[in-house]
């Protein structure tokens, strides 16, 4: 299983890539916006350069497929590990049609139920990215949606890999592990948390008073 890191931070950025366990990364408006980055290629083209070779996700914000398909390869130029985030919508879905004929790497975006997620498949999606925490908002639940699309997926040798998105804790990334989701892309915080357990501090803190002691003896 992929885990990638969803934000538009780039200390988030370095930070996770030098742990180690990071193979991808994705941004979306919102989360440029909120770190006031007004140069989107500047920005993007240093995240895939801190990833490479791992693929980042840049979002398109045109919602025809008329304007889509130039913006998608405008966006595929910047780097060759660039993946181009299109909305789950008819217009959308036109244009990952077109762009995955012509060999371009595609994350349909904003996927809440398994049937739109057959759809993003059909037109050739890469990536489709159900978002499990804006479905629990709902209160409908997001990782039944993670787990119908990775078992339709699965029926028909489907290649479209399933990214868990809009993942709001640990808990999803290891459910969406248990289903077979092919990634999770998640927030810096939730990163941080896959780490802690209070055993693991309070055995090392054992350990190393232990070891300690042996010294001064
Ligand atoms: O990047 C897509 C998705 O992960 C956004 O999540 O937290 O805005 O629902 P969120």
């Amino acid at each position: 299983m992929q885990l990638w890191i969803d934000t538009g931070n780039l200390e988030e950025i370095r930070t996770a890539q030098s742990w180690g366990v990071i193979d991808g990364a994705t941004t979306n408006p919102t989360l440029i916006a909120k770190e006031g980055h007004k140069d989107f290629k500047g920005v993007i083209q240093e995240i895939c350069s801190i990833i490479h070779p791992g693929p980042v996700s840049a979002e398109t914000v045109t919602t025809t497929a008329e304007k889509l398909i130039p913006e998608a390869h405008e966006i595929a130029s910047w780097a060759p590990n660039v993946v181009v985030k299109i909305p789950l919508i008819p217009e959308g879905l036109k244009a990952v049609k077109v762009l995955s004929g012509e060999g371009i790497r595609t994350n349909v975006t904003l996927c809440f139920s398994p049937a739109q997620a057959l759809l993003a498949a059909k037109a050739g999606a890469t990536y489709v990215s159900p978002f499990v925490g804006r479905l629990e908002d709902r209160n409908e639940d997001g990782m039944r949606v993670v787990e119908d699309i990775v078992d339709i997926y699965a029926n028909y040798g489907i290649a479209t890999q399933v990214i868990t998105a809009s993942i709001r804790d640990t808990l999803h990334v290891t459910q969406a592990a248990l289903m077979g989701a092919h990634i999770a892309t998640l927030p810096f915080a939730v990163l941080k948390r896959m780490y802690d357990h209070p055993l693991t501090d309070i055995g090392l803190e054992g350990f190393l008073a232990d070891w300690r002691k042996l010294q001064e003896s």
